[in-house]
């Protein structure tokens, strides 16, 4: 799949240390949770700098286990998640296949995250917990969420699945809050081809996602005692096999992605005109996931430019949109077109494409320079 473009989203190389874990799962003939996930949690929790790490199939398991975790606080069905209304599917999809309903909140545009100003008239006495998305790689507001969270009493789920070695006041994004989701899909930086983790540095939380991730037993219990609801959402070896290369490797991948991002902000500084880009503050260190960019204004047409990028082997991919007015999916919550105007215009004019680690200085010219001709077009 990936020789059909020249700037592919993301790519995975397997090494050596991913087939050395491979043969341990060949050598026990068990290809099911094992030690493989086992040594993945521990390495991952060390390198996190949490206490506890629970593998999960996918960041979309890590999201749906942390909010059904939220049962064992008091939370009913039907309760609230606050979720940003633009973000990657996965985030409001979870909240529902838990059980719970999200509750959406507009977006900033100049961080593509939840705006907090706006998240204290979204709570209501069935509001439960907010879900923190750091989106693009972007840390959000975890300041001002915490504030909010600690004075209504509601959990933090932070959504880190996109954010990987981010950080937000030299505090890891996914460790901050009272649950973190990781994913480990093929397009981040710790590839595991599917898979994610929950982070947590509190004990309990940690027992009764571990619990809810494999059918709601808890751990140490007879075999079919069943004490909540809970599901099958439990990592492989083979899967934890990727992973454990991802995480021996990540450091050397998250500074070429980074440096690919610099670079890649500085050639194109002078589209800025025509683009708002990511920005990085000096307390935070934004995780190099992506290059997203939304047009200033809609005469650029971010269609023609998506089609222009794709003409040229450079994958592109929109920026989600309003989740509940600009999909389909979410109409039966009876948002309004215009609830979110922030999210709804960055879903019109926004994209992104990838900066991974393989690619070269030519390749980031090559981008560069097709952004720049588009650009001149445009002019003309
Ligand atoms: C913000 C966010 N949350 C959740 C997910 C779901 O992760 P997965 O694809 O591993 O299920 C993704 C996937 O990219 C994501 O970007």
């Amino acid at each position: 799949m990936k020789d059909k473009w020249r700037i592919s989203f993301g790519d995975l190389v397997i090494g050596d240390i991913a087939k050395t874990y491979f043969q341990r799962v060949f050598d026990k003939n068990w290809a099911s949770e094992g030690d493989n996930v086992k040594e993945f949690e521990e390495k991952f929790a060390a390198k996190f700098g949490c206490k506890h790490a629970i593998a999960t199939s996918s960041g979309t398991d890590a999201d749906i286990v942390s909010c059904a975790a939220l049962y064992d606080y008091g939370a009913n069905r039907g309760d609230e998640v606050i979720v940003p209304a633009l973000s990657f599917v996965a985030t409001a999809n979870s909240i529902l296949a838990a059980g719970l309903t999200p509750k959406f909140v507009d977006i900033e545009l100049e961080t593509l995250n939840i705006d907090p100003s706006k998240i204290e008239e979204a709570i209501t006495d069935r509001t439960r917990a907010i879900m923190a998305v750091h989106t693009m790689g972007k840390p959000c507001e975890m300041d001002a969420i915490m504030e909010i969270a600690k004075a209504h009493d509601l959990k933090i789920i932070e959504d880190a699945c996109e954010a990987h070695g981010a950080t937000y006041k030299s505090k890891l994004a996914g460790t901050i809050g009272d649950m973190g989701a990781f994913s480990f899909y093929t397009a981040h930086q710790i590839v595991c081809g599917e898979g994610g983790i929950v982070a947590t540095n509190d004990d309990k939380i940690a027992a009764v996602v571990r619990s809810v991730k494999s059918h709601g037993r808890p751990a140490g219990s007879l075999y079919f005692d069943f004490q909540r609801i809970g599901f099958n959402s439990k990592m492989n070896d083979l899967e934890a096999a990727l992973g454990l290369e991802g995480i021996h490797y990540f450091d050397e991948h998250f500074n070429k992605r980074k440096n690919n991002l610099y670079k890649m902000l500085e050639l194109t500084e002078d589209l800025s005109d025509y683009c708002y880009f990511i920005k990085e503050e000096p307390y935070e260190k934004v995780s190099p996931h992506a290059f997203p960019l939304v047009l200033k204004d809609e005469k650029y047409n971010r269609d023609r430019l998506y089609k222009y990028l794709e003409s040229k082997g450079i994958q592109c991919k929109t920026l989600f949109g309003s989740l509940p007015t600009q999909h389909n999916a979410f109409k039966f919550l009876d948002y309004r077109y215009g609830d979110f105007p922030v999210s709804e215009y960055v879903g019109k004019n926004g994209l992104h494409f990838g900066m991974h680690q393989y690619l070269s200085d030519d390749d980031l010219y090559f981008i560069s320079d097709t952004l720049h001709e588009y650009f001149r077009k445009i002019k003309k």
